[in-house]
């Protein structure tokens, strides 16, 4: 089996929408943590949120990221907060290599501005929480991550930029 490939970044920046390309353009199995554990639960992200708190997501999506910790060849996508905790990334980085989907936070901003769904943007004053949030992560982003891709163009672009530097094209 071979390493698998683990998108992060922050909210908006295309995870799943790239991982869900590559596993196409690769033919590789593609896991999005958030979904994995709707679909565990049967609940969304904004009612485990809502109902048994972040804490309780964050306990969850440690225990999936346990899961990839051995190499599969697959593509997974994080959540944005997945790669913050360190026993995520030591997990993560077992079974294969983190790549950071990198966009400016203004171009983050625009992505996010009429979103519904994502419950820590769910606040009157977004922009400055986006900008908060992404100040207080994007350092851990980069320090984690073994390949970095602009995040800033079309979907195919992005999809074999990121198979010629991780070596899987
Ligand atoms: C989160 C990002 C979300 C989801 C949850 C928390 C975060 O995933 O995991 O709402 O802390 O940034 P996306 O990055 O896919 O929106």
């Amino acid at each position: 089996m071979r390493e698998n490939i683990v998108l992060c970044g922050f909210m908006g920046c295309g995870k799943t929408t790239i991982a869900r390309r590559l596993s196409r353009l690769t033919y590789r199995n593609f896991i999005d943590i958030d979904k994995y554990i709707q679909h565990q639960t049967k609940m969304s992200v904004s009612d485990i949120f809502r109902i048994y708190g972040e804490p309780v997501f964050r306990n969850m999506e440690h225990e999936v990221c346990g899961k990839f910790r051995h190499r599969a060849s697959k593509i997974i996508a994080t959540g944005g907060g997945t790669v913050t905790f360190e026993r995520n990334v030591k997990a993560l980085k077992a079974g294969g290599l983190i790549v950071l989907l990198d966009l400016p936070l203004e171009q983050l901003q625009e992505r996010l501005a009429y979103d519904k769904k994502r419950p820590l943007l769910q606040v009157p004053n977004r922009n400055e929480v986006i900008e908060e949030l992404y100040n207080s992560r994007i350092d851990i982003y980069r320090s984690v991550a073994d390949v970095t891709v602009n995040a800033g163009q079309g979907i195919d672009y992005v999809a074999l930029e990121l198979m010629k530097k991780t070596g899987i094209l």
